[in-house]
């Protein structure tokens, strides 16, 4: 096209990015890649190849991972491990300020590698994705040189065991390499089988640092090679980016293994747009919503939420701007929308548009070119059950529905099991920050969509996984906790209960029977049923025998509850000011009943009375315990809010039967959440006996329910219940195993411990740790001072 025609046009010309240095380097290796294991390239082994999916052309061939090479970078990597946390932590910095600057000089290369690879466009990948790597090597090595002040007595988890997607290869990477290394840990990293070019780019470099041995280690390959990983006993911490089913998998695979877990998973999220919103704004938002990476995005705003005032305007506003996308040739500086990464890919999408066009959803569609290409596509007139509606597309498609009130919007916004970003638009920042608080996601982004920062925590609520990457929240997941359990405990197993009708079994005699506790009253068992409660030397009471159904009631009565997580944190310190001042007033009484379940005297006083202080202090931390606004980029504010979780199923250990059960309850509540408790199996009249401390306390009902029973089975029920949004678990370990695995359904996520593996009454019983599992964080992004 000659530059006369341009004008005449008003057409670009092609752009093309210079691909040579690219070239040379994939020419260099045209032998095949080996995996990058204790400082250096393996041979390369079962091959296979790596494709460019816009000109559909061989790249590279890289090695398949067997479990022998996950085997042999497991070992280096815990080799290295002690040697690596033991430098200081200015050391580490330099190591990785060193990365960081490296991939800045070869970001070229790393960047047409990566628009080679995965189809993305070059202005993206020069533009942000790169950029944001080397932001996230910088932010961590200041990570690893200020942490023993930020972060005292924490310590690495060991070895990582790293998946990542195809869509960010490499920035995906630097999200888990970064701070898992500035934290002391090291790492084996695996990329997508599709997109593993700038890892093995990225392994060079680290030889051209000389960071130590066995710090990084790259294995390539498919899912298998990632389910070796998963599955190896080696790895302490694992972390993974990609599909909700394989999240799912990986929760079921490492259940009962202590490997902590991070997940960041799939999306769905809103676009709401609002009746006031700058329209033209809005519209260039959602260019940078969907049709940015071709909407292969797990944070896309993929569902369009718009006012029915405006939507018709909107829509055509939106209409002629997707007209005027560009799709095609990655490599053209020009190029808006790239090629999709791979034909597996595309015939996913092509598939579920499809499908959700004979659902009766129309189509409007911008042009692509023949290939591995998909043009952005608006749908409208779709159902809220649509697959279209539901379904994470990984996409440029996009839906569009009408709301006609703030409720409604949020409404529809929350109408999904996912939940990790959402994007808002109004020039009223009241309403948009009364929304933000509404909606069940761990990123907003108010009045812009798609902004990340190494400062800022990512990740999502419910089905999008649980952990957060980035910021000092992301920091923590790479971390054990100084307050974390001995490990030495075994757990406990509680005896097997007696039952019977409550005035058939020996013990009726000697006391009622005590009943549950739901939605704020005593409610009978559903079976009849009651069991023996054994003290020292007789049997001391009876106890209802709860079931499955008791615990539906339970998490029912707890759902009802929601307000206590809009009380101010003033409000809730005052119930838990008042709830230690009536457990004090009736500690004789309490410290008599541990006394009959064969406490000493000493042992009984003491555990009531650090159960009193305790009380006091959650309430103290009840508003105290709050988020941060994280330096991000200039012309935003970054809050980072704790949030409560919402339903919490809580399983108390068998021993200290007052404490155990407060120590979970108490922080729980402290930060809004609502909670099912089953307490000590061996001994519940301790709990049972918290009824009426509960009742004079103004506690409103069905914020603290109890279900008395075996243990282990209304443990089952509740990590198996969709109601219930996390669990902690304190029993054996069978039953860790079960809690975890059970609760992949809705991914919840959950805390299992053997319950004798921390002293209760000491500060292990208490602190920080407590507030972090029981709150989630969410981010906030305001438009600030620009
Ligand atoms: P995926 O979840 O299968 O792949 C992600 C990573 O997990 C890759 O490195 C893969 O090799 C690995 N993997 C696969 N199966 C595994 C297993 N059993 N054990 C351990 N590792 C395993 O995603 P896929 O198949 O590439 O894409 C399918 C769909 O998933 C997409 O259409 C999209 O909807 C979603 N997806 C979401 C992503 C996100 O960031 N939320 C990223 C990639 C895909």
């Amino acid at each position: 096209m000659s530059i006369q025609n341009i004008l005449e046009t008003m057409e670009y010309g092609v752009a093309p990015e210079d691909d040579s240095q690219a070239r040379k380097w994939l020419a260099k290796h045209e032998g095949g890649f080996g995996h990058f294991i204790d400082g250096a390239m393996t041979k390369p082994g079962d091959l296979f190849e790596v494709r460019d999916p816009a000109s559909d052309t061989v790249l590279a061939r890289v090695t398949q991972g067997s479990a022998s090479d996950v085997d042999a970078a497991v070992a280096a990597a815990r080799k290295a491990q002690s040697g690596w946390a033991k430098l200081s932590g200015h050391q580490r910095a330099t190591h990785l300020y060193a990365l960081a600057r490296h991939i800045q000089q070869h970001s070229r290369l790393l960047a047409v590698l990566e628009t080679l690879d995965s189809g993305k466009p070059i202005r993206e990948s020069r533009d942000i994705d790169i950029p944001l790597v080397a932001r996230h090597f910088y932010h961590h090595a200041g990570w690893a040189e200020i942490l023993e002040d930020e972060l005292p007595g924490h310590s690495a988890q060991g070895v990582c065991g790293q998946i990542i997607p195809w869509n960010f290869p490499l920035l995906m990477l630097s999200w888990k390499v970064a701070p898992a290394l500035a934290a002391g840990n090291t790492v084996v990293l695996k990329p997508a089988e599709y997109t593993p070019l700038t890892a093995l780019a990225f392994a060079e470099i680290a030889q051209e640092c000389g960071i130590p041995k066995g710090v990084i280690n790259i294995v390539t390959g498919d899912g298998e090679t990632g389910a070796a990983i998963v599955g190896h006993e080696g790895i302490d911490k694992l972390a993974f980016t990609g599909s909700t089913d394989v999240g799912r998998i990986l929760r079921e695979r490492t259940a009962g293994s202590g490997k902590a877990l991070t997940l960041e998973l799939g999306g769905k999220s809103p676009f709401v747009v609002f009746e006031d919103a700058d329209l033209d704004a809005a519209v260039e938002g959602v260019v940078d919503a969907i049709w940015f990476n071709q909407g292969q995005v797990c944070c896309a705003g993929s569902r369009i939420l718009v006012a029915e005032a405006v939507a018709e305007r909107f829509e055509t506003l939106l209409r002629a701007r997707m007209k005027t996308l560009r799709t095609g040739d990655p490599m053209d500086k020009s190029t808006d929308i790239g090629a999709i990464v791979h034909p597996s890919q595309l015939a996913r999408i092509r598939d579920l548009v499809e499908k959700g066009a004979s659902e009766g959803a129309t189509l409007t569609q911008g042009s692509a070119p023949q290939g591995c290409f998909f043009p952005p596509t608006l749908v409208t007139d779709v159902e809220p059950a649509s697959v279209l509606a539901t379904e994470e597309i990984f996409g440029p498609v996009v839906t569009l529905t009408t709301f006609r009130t703030p409720s409604d919007a949020v409404a529809l916004a929350n109408n999904t099991r996912y939940g990790l970003a959402a994007s808002i638009w109004s020039e009223n920042v009241n309403l948009c920050l009364d929304i933000a608080g509404q909606v069940k996601a761990g990123i907003v982004w108010i009045n812009s969509t798609n902004i990340f920062d190494a400062g800022a925590g990512f990740g999502g609520y419910r089905e999008s996984g649980f952990g957060r990457e980035g910021g000092r929240e992301g920091m923590r997941a790479y971390l054990r906790n100084p307050a974390a359990a001995t490990g030495k405990g075994k757990g406990t197993t509680p005896a097997e209960l007696e039952t019977g009708p409550a005035d058939t079994i020996k013990g009726g005699e000697i006391d009622r029977t005590a009943k549950l506790y739901v939605g704020g009253k005593q409610a009978r068992p559903d079976s009849g049923y009651s069991y023996q409660v054994k003290g020292g030397k007789a049997v001391v009471g009876l106890a209802g025998l709860g079931n499955r159904k008791d615990i539906r009631n339970a998490v029912e009565a707890a759902h009802k509850a929601k307000g206590w997580g809009k009380a101010t944190g003033h409000n809730r310190a005052q119930v838990l000011y008042y709830i230690g001042e009536n457990l004090s007033a009736r500690g004789a009484e309490f410290a008599a009943r541990l006394e009959s379940f064969g406490a000493s005297r000493k042992a009984a006083e003491a555990e009531v009375e650090t159960a009193v202080e305790r009380c006091f202090w959650y309430a103290a931390q009840a508003d105290k315990f709050d988020g941060a606004v994280h330096a991000t980029k200039s012309e935003f504010v970054t809050l980072a809010m704790n949030e409560p979780i919402g339903v919490m199923g809580l399983v108390a250990p068998t021993a200290q039967p007052l404490l155990g059960a407060i120590s979970l309850v108490l922080p729980a509540i402290a930060m809004g959440n609502r909670v099912v408790l089953v307490p000590s199996q061996t001994h519940p009249l301790a709990a049972t006996d918290l009824y009426q401390v509960l009742d004079t306390s103004d506690v409103p009902g069905g914020v603290v329910n109890i279900v008395t029973g075996p243990r282990d089975e209304l443990a089952k029920t509740l990590a198996a219940h969709d109601g219930v949004d996390a669990m902690w678990y304190f029993g054996n370990a069978e039953g860790s195993q079960m809690v975890e695995a059970q609760s992949a359904g809705n991914l919840k996520q959950t805390w299992v411990e053997a319950d004798d593996a921390r002293d209760w009454g000491a500060r292990a019983g208490q602190g920080r740790l407590f507030l972090d599992r029981a709150t989630q964080v969410k981010n906030i992004w305001v438009p600030y001072g620009a």
